[in-house]
């Protein structure tokens, strides 16, 4: 296409397009989409906020395990290794969605988080309690996108809604065979090997 065609196009796409007030102010638009395309107000709100919650995640994970390095118990912390490229995977998922769809990324601060637990147990009760919040949230998403008519945010937020079950389901499991073993040493060992056998993510 010619330099002329080429501007002709830009400039019809620009007419059809909804193009945010601070792009006008400098003069410099970065993204260019249709209408639809755009993301609504109060939806992008949260998924910039889930950005923050998937990154919080990791880093709390993060500190579990830290605290089960300080243990020695290397499956434990692999694991939570593991589930903390997870959440930064997540997170990334949702600044991708909002980048591609020509939206600003609002990157919020992480607070500190907990390093030293009472028990191999309090840890994954914690994790599990973690994960139950997060599909709240998810849930709530759902509902603000289903409100704001964006269609759009669906497959992802679908795509969360089925991660949730998983997650779920594999922080109750540990904590049911951790709630098994009591103070038995030599069980919580097994645990730890067991554990150690998950793959990457
Ligand atoms: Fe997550
Ligand atoms: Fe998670």
């Amino acid at each position: 296409m010619g330099k002329t065609s080429a501007w002709k196009g830009q400039k019809k796409a620009l007419r059809c397009t909804q193009i945010r007030n601070e792009n006008f102010k400098t003069g410099l638009i970065s993204k260019v989409r249709g209408d639809i395309m755009a993301i609504p107000k109060n939806v992008l709100t949260a998924l910039n906020k889930q950005i923050n919650a998937e990154f919080l995640a990791a880093y709390k994970y993060l500190g579990m395990a830290a605290y089960f390095e300080d243990k020695n118990l290397p499956g434990m912390a692999s694991w939570m290794h593991n589930q903390t490229k997870e959440e930064l995977v997540h997170g990334m998922k949702f600044f991708d969605h909002i980048v591609d769809r020509g939206e600003k990324i609002v990157l919020d601060s992480i607070p500190k988080v907990v390093v030293s637990y009472p028990s191999a147990l309090a840890v994954f009760e914690a994790a599990y309690k973690h994960e139950v919040a997060v599909t709240k949230m998810i849930h709530n998403l759902v509902e603000t996108a289903k409100k704001a008519n964006d269609h759009t945010v669906m497959p992802m937020l679908q795509w969360f809604l089925n991660e949730q079950i998983e997650e779920e389901k594999s922080t109750d499991e540990i904590v049911q065979k951790l709630k098994m073993v009591k103070s038995d040493s030599a069980a919580l060992l097994m645990i730890d090997t067991e554990l150690a056998k998950r793959k990457e993510a």
